[in-house]
């Protein structure tokens, strides 16, 4: 199967299958678009964009006493519902102290589909749940257009605590450091190892850079199954929150018909499953 993205600037054919890896060439980002200069305003003004970046890449190296790291804190069963327990307790990193409470991933015990996101949110530090927002809302669309059951599937993120600014009585979501990502890593590998699914989907960079490496980039990589130590089928795409903070209504279609483009993909691998 093969699908062609028109309409828009630089995209390329995709295609599934075997060979796939070999044969798709890189697809334009739509989220480089965001920022191409020129382009009209963001929904999300520049500077809150540019200070995002900046503070992800240029996070201080905080002293070891901030980020101790999670697996001290973890149980000695692995077990989901141990690991779940045993996440409040965390104090692996200094993000427990402001959120309300960690978000555990959830989902089939076995599910064969885990997809991994990058924080909690506000409506999810609140729930305890993840992806219960705007953009889980975008995932359940993607994930029943690509036919995937939600019981076969598991949701978890890179990061357990919410991590935000507050700006008056709003709390504004701030992307996790490297240094934190690190820090939460073991609750992630324990999910994964106690699940052991056969296909992970990496929701944004900062899943994908968690598990793949600093140098992954969704954009290249994004619209073909990967071959992975972390499941037999690895895929990689945009954050749903990325595609629900694109500049403009014809942006935000052409990346959501992206996304949901990259979830049948899934969906198609999904099937092969015996
Ligand atoms: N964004 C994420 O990365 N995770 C959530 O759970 C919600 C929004
Ligand atoms: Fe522990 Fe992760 Fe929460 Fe940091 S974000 S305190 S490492 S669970």
């Amino acid at each position: 199967m093969s699908r062609e993205i028109t309409g828009f600037g630089g995209c390329a054919s995709r295609k599934s299958g075997p060979g796939a890896a070999a044969a798709a060439p890189p697809i334009a980002s739509t989220i480089s678009k965001v920022f191409m200069p020129g382009r009209r305003a963001s929904a999300v003004p520049a500077w809150a964009m540019l200070r995002r970046r900046y503070m992800a890449v240029r996070a201080r190296k905080p002293p070891p006493e901030e980020v101790p790291g999670a697996a001290a804190f973890l149980p000695e069963r692995h077990s989901l519902t141990a690991l779940r327990a045993a996440v409040q307790t965390c104090h692996g990193c200094t993000l427990y102290r402001e959120a309300t409470q960690a978000v555990f991933g959830e989902g089939a015990p076995h599910a064969r589909v885990v997809l991994i996101g990058e924080v909690p949110g506000d409506y999810e530090d609140i729930a305890g749940k993840p992806f219960v927002g705007p953009a889980g809302r975008l995932l359940d669309e993607a994930l029943a257009v690509a036919h995937i059951p939600r019981t076969d599937v598991y949701v978890t993120n890179a990061v357990k605590h919410f991590k935000f600014t507050r700006r008056g009585k709003k709390r504004i979501h701030d992307k996790p450091t490297r240094y934190e990502v690190a820090a939460c890593k073991p609750w992630l590998d324990a999910e994964l190892e106690a699940i052991d699914p056969e296909i992970v989907v990496l929701l944004g960079a900062t899943a994908a850079q968690a598990l793949l490496g600093p140098t992954f980039r969704v954009t290249q990589e994004r619209g073909r199954v990967l071959e992975t130590d972390v499941a037999r089928w690895t895929f990689a795409t945009v954050h749903p929150a990325a595609v629900l903070r694109a500049p403009d209504d014809e942006l935000r279609r052409l990346a959501k018909d992206e996304f949901i483009a990259d979830f049948e993909l899934v969906g198609d691998y999904f099937r092969k499953l015996a």
